[in-house]
C-alpha cells in the first residue's frame, strides 16, 4: 500500500509517499481503508520536530482519519465489515500516558490501517467522511476546552484568537451552540467575512489592530468573560488585557510560541483563572458526530487535496492563508 513516511524532521520535502507492505489483521483487529484524513497544526509540529518531545522516526503521520472497515479478525464481529468509521486518535501508551497516532505511533496517512475495534466510532451512511475526519483532534480539543474545562455559559462574551483555523472554527461553532457573544480574531482580511458567516458577532484583525485589547474593551466595557488562546507568543499578554475581572483564559496549545512573555499583574489584579485543556474523551467525539448529523456542527473544509500532494496541505497551513480544515483524500 501507499503511505506517507516521515523519516527525518524538516521541510515539506521530508514527507515521502512510499510503497510499504499492507498491514496484517490479527484476530482481534480490523483493517480500515482510509478515505479521508484531516491535517492539523500538530502535523506541522511532528514534521518539524518539537523541543523536548522526541518523535520515533520513521513514522506514518496523521491523526484524524475516517474510512471503511474492509477486513475483520477471527475474534471480531463480521457485522463491522463494510461499515464507515471514524478513528479516535487517542491510544494508551505502554508508559500509561495517553498518546496520539501520527505522533506517538503510526497514523492514518496511508491506504490501510490495522487497529482494535475499540478505537473506532461507527458512522451511518448519511455522514460525510471528509467532514467526520475533521472532528477528533481540532473539534474534540475545542469541545473539551470550552464545555468540560471552561464550563462556558450562555450569554458569556468569548474572545477567540486563531479563529480561522481548525480549533478556532470549532470554538466559534461550540460557543455559538452555547449562545455566547463571540469576538473572533484573525490576521487575514479575506477571512473576516467568513468568520461572520460562521457565527462571530465581531471580528478583529489583530494584524491591523495590534492593540486589539482596546477594541475588545470598547465593545465589552469591562472585558470578556472567556479568552480562548491556543496561539501563545505575543498574543498572550494582549489576551490578559482583554479580560473582565474573574475571567477565564482557556488554552490547549501555543501555535506562535510556548514560552511567551507574560505580565502577571493582570492575573492577580483581575483574579483571572488560566485553565489548561488537553485532548478529548471518546464521549466528546461521539457528541460531535451527533452534532454533525444534526447539522449544528459543520466543519468548514478549505480544500480537499489528493494524497500524493500532502506537502501542498502543509504549505497551505504554514502560509496561514486558509479557512477551516485541509483534508486529504486517499
Ligand atoms: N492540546 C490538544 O489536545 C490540542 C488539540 C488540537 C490542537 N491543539 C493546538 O491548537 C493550536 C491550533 O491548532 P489547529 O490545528 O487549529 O491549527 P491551524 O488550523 O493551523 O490554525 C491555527 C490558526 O492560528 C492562527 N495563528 C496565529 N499565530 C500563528 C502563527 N504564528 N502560526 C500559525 N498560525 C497562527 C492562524 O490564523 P490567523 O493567521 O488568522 O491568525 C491559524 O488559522 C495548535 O497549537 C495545536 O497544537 C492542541
Amino acid at each position: 500500500m501507499k503511505a506517507v513516511i516521515l523519516e527525518e524532521h524538516g521541510s515539506t520535502d521530508s514527507l515521502l509517499v512510499k510503497d510499504i507492505p499492507d498491514p496484517i489483521c490479527s484476530k482481534d483487529q480490523i483493517i480500515v481503508k482510509i478515505k479521508a484524513c484531516s491535517i492539523n497544526h500538530l502535523d506541522i509540529f511532528v514534521r518539524k520536530g518539537m523541543p523536548n518531545h522526541p518523535i520515533h522516526l520513521p513514522i506514518i503521520p496523521g491523526g484524524d482519519g475516517a474510512g471503511e472497515v474492509i477486513e475483520v479478525g477471527n475474534d471480531v464481529s463480521k457485522d463491522l465489515l463494510g461499515k464507515n468509521v471514524l478513528i479516535d486518535p487517542n491510544i494508551q501508551l505502554e508508559s500509561g500516558r495517553i498518546g496520539i497516532i501520527g505522533e506517538d505511533a503510526n497514523g492514518v496517512l496511508c491506504e490501510k490501517i490495522a487497529l482494535s475495534p475499540s478505537r473506532i466510532i461507527e458512522l451511518d451512511d448519511t455522514v460525510d467522511l471528509f467532514k467526520a475526519a475533521c472532528l477528533p483532534i481540532a473539534y474534540g480539543a475545542a469541545w473539551r476546552m470550552l464545555n468540560t474545562r471552561g464550563k462556558i455559559q450562555a450569554g458569556e462574551q468569548v474572545l477567540i484568537l486563531g479563529a480561522s483555523g481548525g480549533v478556532g472554527n470549532a470554538a466559534i461553532q461550540i460557543a455559538k451552540l452555547n449562545n455566547c457573544f463571540i469576538i473572533a480574531a484573525t490576521s487575514s482580511k479575506d477571512n473576516e467575512s467568513k468568520l461572520y458567516e460562521l457565527g462571530a458577532d465581531i471580528v478583529i484583525n489583530y494584524t491591523e489592530e495590534p492593540d486589539f485589547h482596546k477594541i475588545v474593551r470598547s465593545i465589552t466595557g469591562d472585558g470578556v468573560d472567556i479568552a480562548i488562546n491556543f496561539t501563545g507568543g505575543d498574543s498572550w499578554v494582549r489576551s490578559l488585557k482583554c479580560m473582565k475581572p474573574n475571567g477565564r483564559i482557556l488554552t490547549c496549545g501555543a501555535t506562535a510560541g510556548f514560552n511567551p512573555k507574560t505580565d502577571i499583574r493582570y492575573i492577580w489584579r483581575k483574579e483571572l483563572k488560566i485553565i489548561g485543556s488537553n485532548s478529548w474523551t471518546r464521549e466528546d467525539i461521539v457528541s460531535l458526530v451527533a452534532e454533525l448529523k444534526k447539522g449544528t456542527i459543520n466543519p468548514i473544509i478549505h480544500e480537499i487535496i489528493p494524497f500524493n500532494e500532502i506537502s501542498k496541505a502543509h504549505k497551505i497551513i504554514e502560509s496561514r492563508n486558509f479557512f477551516g480544515k485541509l483534508v486529504i483524500s486517499i
